[in-house]
């Protein structure tokens, strides 16, 4: 699976960096699939809505209906419909995408199994919500998908009748059943929306929707394809005829003419496994764990910063049980946290001037604790004998920065660039471990932890607390977000950032700094 993983991470980085050509950066559509997939469900839903007011339910008169819309009314009606398929065949795409995006990166094993398993009825219900729409339109399509949705159905031995003898004579087919379709079509959408609300339980801020660029851009493109090649039927349903060759939808139908052509258990057993190895994903193999955040009441004043940066909801802000005068303490969950570290780089007590002793934050990762990440910068930037000397802080999942190391490069690699309270850039340059700070992290839009690199750069363009003090000299730190086989990349900015350093002259820290940390809270537009 290792291997499945990074075979597709290098597709997706490779297509990444393509649509990073033709799009500015924020709105690159594979950053934004799961908005996107909510974005065409709203257009679904607006355009269904529009479509069911002029839509006839009943069997003989719902062909005409459609026929109506999609000519008479073709300036409203017809680009409603045109809509209402395309943007049902985007949201497969980006589903399918999405869901291929989060194995690429590993975000759905672990804790994440809760959004990964949620994900796989979304999968089932957008599927059988647009089998049950193309049924609607009456015409030889929905017929052909009637007559082999039903026969497939007929092979379980659930149903007491057969339900595939309804298409067999023109006869046959009432009303009632016609309508149960309908109603089928607006309640399985309806169960989607339940189940995406779900499926979110466990992300802090979703991104439930595109940069609006990006929606823009989308819907507009939609709305020409609309226009220029708007969706069609297939002639009247005749029920006394088999429908020989239809075009299917390959986005919601790809798979019918394998119904149609195998024997039912072969294709029951086939889906029945597919859907239970995409359920089990998650466990095969299982998230080899590292210790999850642990909270030191004596450290923690309550702030709720922790709890605001966490990516996974994992901490809770709960009433005082130690009888210090602050209102509330952290909680961690263990079953929600996959120790990234960003509550402890949130943590205003993760304070690295802190005599040894006193270095325990009010939360911390027992696998990297601050302590410990103090005691390696130091070791590492004593072994640094030639200047300048560049101190390259990482995170694991991005650009491997061992590779680095040298003379006059130490560097050392955290749970997440996120993990790193910005007071350690200060403590690097004030205490002259080293001449720069260059800090690097999964490459941009691709954070392993969702906000790693947004709350890093918010933080050190002090938007975000903790924020870097204004005594640190900006031009001695730099950041490059850089994947992990962007090593030459690394190698280059590492390079070009020791020949700035080469050319500056003055202190590291500035010495007559604002001490109390009000005035830099008033500073930042915070206070
Ligand atoms: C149209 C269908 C879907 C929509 C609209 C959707 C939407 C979303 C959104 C908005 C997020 C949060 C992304 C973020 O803010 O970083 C998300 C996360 C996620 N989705 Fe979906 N999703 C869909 C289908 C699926 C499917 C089919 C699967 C897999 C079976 C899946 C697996 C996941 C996982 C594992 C995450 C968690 C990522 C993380 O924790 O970082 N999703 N989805
Ligand atoms: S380590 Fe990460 S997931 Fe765990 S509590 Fe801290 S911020 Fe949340
Ligand atoms: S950030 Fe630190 S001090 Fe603030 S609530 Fe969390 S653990 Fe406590």
């Amino acid at each position: 699976m290792t291997r499945v993983r990074s075979a597709l991470r290098l597709v997706f980085e490779r297509l990444e960096g393509l649509l990073d050509l033709a799009f500015p950066p924020a709105w690159n559509p594979l950053y934004h699939l799961g908005g996107l997939g909510f974005f065409f469900y709203w257009i679904v839903a607006v355009s269904g809505i529009y479509l069911y007011l002029f839509f006839d339910t009943g069997v003989t008169a719902a062909y005409g209906s459609v026929e109506y819309l999609t000519h008479d009314q073709w300036y409203a009606g017809g680009v409603m419909r045109s809509l209402h398929r395309y943007a049902s065949d985007a949201m497969v795409v980006v589903m399918v995408l999405h869901l291929f995006r989060e194995i690429s990166l590993d975000r759905y094993r672990g804790p994440r199994w809760f959004t990964w398993v949620t994900g796989v009825p979304i999968l089932l219900l957008v599927i059988a919500s647009g089998i049950t729409g193309y049924w609607l339109v009456w015409d030889k399509l929905a017929q052909y998908v009637a007559v082999v949705s039903t026969e497939w159905l007929d092979q379980l031995p659930i149903f007491g009748q057969s339900i595939a003898r309804n298409f067999l004579a023109p006869d046959a087919l009432d009303d009632r059943f016609f309508t149960l379709m309908v109603f089928m079509h607006i309640v399985l959408p309806l169960l989607l929306l339940l189940v995406l609300w779900i499926h979110l339980q466990r992300v802090s801020r979703p991104k439930i929707n595109p940069a609006r660029g990006l929606a823009v851009g989308t819907f507009l493109t939609m709305l020409a394809l609309s226009i220029v090649k708007p969706a069609q039927s297939q002639g009247p349903a005749d029920l006394g005829a088999v429908p020989a060759v239809v075009g299917l939808d390959w986005f919601y139908l790809g798979f019918y003419p394998l119904l149609e052509r195998w024997p039912g258990p072969a294709t029951w057993g086939l889906a029945g496994a597919l859907t239970l190895i995409l359920v089990m994903l998650p466990w095969l193999p299982p998230l080899r764990r590292a210790p999850v955040a642990v909270v030191d009441l004596a450290n923690c004043n309550g702030c709720t910063r922790c709890a605001a940066d966490c990516p996974y909801n994992a901490i809770t802000m709960m009433p005082r049980t130690d009888g210090r005068p602050f209102a509330r303490e952290a909680v961690v969950n263990p079953s929600l946290c996959v120790s990234c570290g960003i509550c402890a780089g949130a943590c205003p007590t993760s304070m690295p001037f802190r005599r040894a002793s006193a270095l325990v934050p009010g939360i911390d990762l027992p696998g990297l604790s601050m302590a410990l990440l103090r005691e390696r910068l130091d070791r590492a930037a004593a072994g640094l004998t030639a200047g300048p000397r560049i101190m390259v802080l990482g995170c694991e999942h991005g650009v491997a920065v061992e590779g680095a190391r040298g003379l006059k490069v130490a560097a050392q690699s955290l749970a997440c660039i996120g993990q790193l309270p910005p007071a350690f850039i200060d403590y690097v340059l004030s205490r002259d471990l080293a001449d720069g700070v260059l800090l690097t992290g999964c490459a941009e839009g691709v954070c392993m932890h969702r906000f790693g690199i947004a709350w890093t750069e918010a933080r050190l363009a002090g938007q975000r607390d903790p924020h870097l003090r204004s005594r640190v000299p900006r031009e001695r730190l730099m950041t490059v977000w850089l994947a992990r086989h962007q090593a030459t990349d690394l190698a280059h900015a590492v390079a070009e950032f020791g020949q700035r350093l080469e050319g500056l002259a003055g202190p590291k820290v500035e010495r007559r700094s604002p001490p109390p940390a009000t005035a830099e809270l008033r500073e930042a537009g915070h206070g």
